[in-house]
């Protein structure tokens, strides 16, 4: 759908044209997973698939939203914000308006009309691209000074306490700061972050999509959650002090990981050294070693799959599929797990005999389709050209 077709969607829905568009972008985890809530580091970028929005004010109080996927309507009035349990799409715009409004900021109503081109349920954070586009539709609209780390942390809010999903920090972080050709390493306690630059020449990285959607997630992921807290309760008491597992190394797992349960004993060492895996994907990045990253890739998922147990069987298929292709480095799963997408590290000239065999193996093996997105690291939702406004992040 090109830009003049919806422009003329939003004319005959609402009579006007819309005075600005915002998008902002999806984003998949390079490595880092599960460990954005534990204090811990991820290495996410974001991908060239936004979330669109057309909008413009609405005069009065009312929120109007129409999405192009959906061919849905839905308002509501920003004085009295409720869950929508017919039009559940419409809760991220809800939640945003309400921490916005519940901070103080002084916002007042919208015509909106929104295209998604971020697959959903697929592990590419297309919450948190409609989250950061709506956020910086009220910004530009009501002209609001919020800094970005502000922003952030109020898509987080409202996906926490609106969406009710626990998640982290990363995805809204990703969507909003990412940076063309780079890999944003976020250390997720002091929010401070770099860009890695990635000049893994020849290589590219694909995304396959299980087509499995994360069936519960929501409730599989806020439960691994409650684990990692379980988990640091008893570590807390052989190490008082320690705020999250991300303070705990290597040689305190080695040394009093014995003590805790099977359960918390597998949680904990999956945090502590992936946590270190993203700390040498960085170092491997810098030197432009491939190969050294494919393979911090590969420990990734066998970690995901065996001590955190957020891989599906489906998941695990299209990682073995990776590992006996040649010109394949690494492949991991990518997002939350229980469904949702696999990342592969690959030589350019073998990404079509890769998708091939894929399909096929795939295919034969569980009758589902999967879908390819071949992504291009990209600049988060704020240009870098404007990114001048935003200084003191
Ligand atoms: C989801 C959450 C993130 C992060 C990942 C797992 O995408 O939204 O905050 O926890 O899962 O790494």
């Amino acid at each position: 759908m090109n830009k003049e077709n919806l422009i003329k969607q939003y004319k005959a829905i609402y009579k006007k044209s819309p005075t600005h568009i915002i998008r902002a972008p999806g984003r998949v985890n390079l490595i880092g997973e599960h460990t954005d809530y534990n204090e811990g580091f991820v290495l996410p970028i974001a991908i060239d698939r936004y979330t669109n929005m057309f909008v413009s004010k609405s005069g009065d109080n009312k929120m109007r939203l129409y999405d192009v996927k959906y061919k849905e309507k839905e308002e509501f009035d920003l004085n009295i914000i409720k869950h929508s349990q017919q039009k559940k799409w419409s809760n991220y715009q809800r939640g945003i308006a309400k921490v916005l409004l519940d901070a103080g900021y002084k916002i007042s109503g919208m015509d909106v009309l929104i295209f998604g081109e971020v697959p959903e349920g697929a592990g590419l954070s297309s919450s948190a691209s409609i989250e950061i586009a709506t956020l910086l539709s009220f910004k530009e609209l009501y002209d609001l000074e919020i800094k970005p780390i502000e922003l952030i942390k109020l898509a987080r809010k409202a996906e926490n306490e609106f969406v009710s999903v626990e998640c982290g920090i990363m995805d809204q972080f990703a969507s909003l700061l990412s940076k063309e050709g780079h890999a944003l390493f976020i250390d997720c306690r002091s929010l401070k972050y770099q860009y890695i630059p990635l000049s893994i020449q020849d290589y590219s990285f694909l995304i396959c999509n299980s087509m499995v959607k994360r069936k519960l997630s929501e409730s599989s992921y806020n439960k691994r959650r409650k684990e990692c807290k379980n988990a640091l309760r008893s570590f807390q008491k052989i190490i008082p002090g320690i705020r999250a597992l991300r303070d705990i190394s290597i040689e305190d797992f080695l040394r009093y990981g014995a003590l805790l349960s099977k359960k918390s004993r597998k949680r904990v060492e999956h945090v502590v050294y992936e946590n270190e895996r993203v700390k040498q994907a960085v170092e491997v990045l810098k030197k432009g070693n491939a190969k050294a990253f494919g393979e911090l890739m590969y420990q990734s998922h066998i970690s995901l799959k065996e001590l955190y147990e957020v891989s599906t069987e489906e998941l695990d298929l299209l990682v073995d599929i990776g590992k006996d292709e040649s010109g394949v480095l690494g492949a991991r799963l990518t997002g939350a797990g229980f469904g949702g997408c696999v990342i592969y590290l690959v030589e350019d000239s073998c990404v079509e005999k890769l998708k091939e065999k894929i399909s096929d193996v795939y295919y034969k093996k569980t009758g589902l389709i999967p879908q390819f997105y071949e992504v291009v690291p990209s600049d988060g939702a704020v240009p870098q050209k404007l990114r001048l406004e935003f200084r003191g992040a």
